[in-house]
């Protein structure tokens, strides 16, 4: 059904995503004029805060997590926040919260943002108090579950109240301009895709890789790991994008229909295809930064780097691996993703009888950097200028995309501020379905379980390196260098 929500009830409102994210998202677009004049957002959460509490936290996390250059008077937005506080494990509680929400003109969106252990009794609360029916969708944060299981009883817990076309669930690099701005690359343009498959491309990489350690999220990342935290979601969704096979449209179903098919390509992965890797003490940027488990204070075997050598079994994909690394404390933030073509057939500056023996070749890379810079690189083999006594030589040079010079406007949006105005309009084009969710799972299972079979444990790797030499070796001996 279509409606724009005119209601916004937002779980885990005094939480983390809320201050860092969806509260500087939310007065992002207000402050745009995208938000309708009516809509009303209600905050909930454990905490016994009243309204005026709950204004206060949001303006401190304004100022806190909002660049400078997009705050401005906050008073419009706060004045459309209320609270109430609500513990989600008992169900009398929800009655005062549903009088609290009211009913809505145009329709209820929900956005839970709690522990995965709150979302079965939420789900059941809601129903059971009127706030699950036609006019309520309902936007689910990560981690939706631990595997394929978890994942499924909590898909089932969510869909005896809501039908699928009205769950959303969130995974925040679908709502980053330059995963979206892919299909525009491949799509809406003519040279790339002929060129797109395994006659053309030798390899693609994927990396994600951060500078921030643990952040104080003990309980949760030590029971989750690089390869749950994300590749299961995140690199996944990327990997889908790249790979997946034309849409007839840019709709929701057609999208996802092709990346679901993607997703249930994937090869099971050999014991020799990962390496895992857990940081041990060293220096970002100068900066000394402890190891993981001195800052988690206890022994542990969880990863906080793993790198991945994927096939896709398919025919566009046949024989060309996909290399996925990511990684905590690692020397820069970076996330991209390069493509890089296989070598001319047959080189016309090669060769014996020419000068100086002829001048090497280096395949095209195109190179879709996705943060902290928003570029499209390809590199492009040009001759060396010059007259040539000693025979031609050869360079690859860029051609350079920078997003933020090509467009002017606010081309640092946070991924939320897309995701949230979706959930209101109810687009689901960049959510992620259940058949997806658990084609990742399924993959991601398999891995797990082959690292129990084979006993393998993450090997230390100094933080501010690029992980274990291992994940190097994985690359190397295809002969394939990781992009760095
Ligand atoms: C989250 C993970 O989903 O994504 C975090 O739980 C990670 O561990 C974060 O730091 C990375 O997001 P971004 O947008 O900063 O790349």
């Amino acid at each position: 059904m279509s409606f724009t929500a005119d209601r916004l009830l937002l779980f885990g409102a005094t939480g983390d995503l809320s201050q860092r994210m969806l509260l500087p998202s939310l007065y992002a677009l207000d402050s745009e004029k995208r938000l309708d004049p009516k809509l009303v957002i209600i905050g909930t959460a454990r905490s016994e805060l009243n309204t005026s509490a709950f204004r206060n936290l949001a303006r401190e996390a304004l100022d806190k997590f909002l660049p400078a250059n997009r705050r401005g008077s906050y008073a419009t937005f706060l004045n459309r926040l209320s609270y109430h506080p609500l513990d989600a494990t008992k169900p009398a509680g929800f009655k005062a919260l549903a009088k609290k929400v009211g009913t809505p003109d145009q329709g209820l969106a929900i956005f839970l943002s709690t522990a995965p252990s709150l979302f079965e009794p939420t789900i059941a609360g809601l129903a059971a108090n009127g706030l699950a029916g036609e006019h309520v969708r309902i936007g689910l944060e990560k981690p939706l579950g631990t595997d394929l299981e978890s994942s499924r009883h909590i898909n089932d817990a969510v869909a005896s109240a809501f039908p699928e076309d009205r769950i959303f669930r969130i995974d925040h690099y679908l709502g980053k301009e330059t995963v979206q701005n892919l299909l525009a690359l491949r799509f809406a343009n003519l040279m790339f895709e002929p060129l797109w498959n395994a006659a053309h491309i030798d390899h693609v990489q994927i990396t994600v890789a951060e500078t921030v350690g643990l952040e104080g999220r003990v309980s949760f990342y030590d029971g989750a790991g690089a390869l749950r935290d994300m590749v299961a979601n995140h690199m996944l969704q990327l990997l889908a994008l790249v790979a997946m096979e034309p849409p007839s449209s840019y709709s929701a179903t057609e999208i996802r229909d092709e990346k679901v098919k993607v997703l249930r390509s994937l090869r099971l992965v050999g014991p020799d295809e990962t390496v895992t890797g857990q940081y041990q003490a060293g220096a970002i940027a100068g900066a000394a930064v402890p190891g993981y488990v001195d800052e988690l204070g206890q022994p542990s075997s969880t990863e906080t780097f793993v790198a991945i050598k994927a096939h896709i079994d398919n025919w566009r994909w046949k024989g060309v691996p996909f290399y996925l690394r990511t990684g905590k404390r690692m020397p820069e933030r970076v996330t991209e993703i390069i493509v890089t073509f296989r070598c001319v057939p047959h080189s016309i500056f090669a060769g014996p009888n020419l000068k100086g023996g002829g001048a090497r070749s280096e395949p095209n890379k195109l190179v879709i950097g996705i943060q902290p810079e928003e570029n499209i690189t390809l590199s492009l083999m040009a001759k060396v200028p010059g007259l040539d006594r000693e025979g031609i030589r050869l360079r690859p040079v860029p051609l350079n995309i920078a997003m933020a010079d090509a467009f002017a406007g606010p081309n640092k949006r946070i991924a939320y501020e897309r995701l949230l105005l979706d959930l209101i309009d109810g687009d689901q084009t960049l959510f992620v379905r259940r058949d997806e969710v658990e084609a990742q799972w399924d993959w991601i299972d398999a891995i797990r379980a082959s690292w129990a079979d084979h006993g393998v444990t993450p090997k230390l790797y100094t933080a501010g390196s690029w992980g274990p030499t291992a994940a190097i070796a994985l690359a190397e001996r295809d002969g394939v260098t990781w992009n760095e």
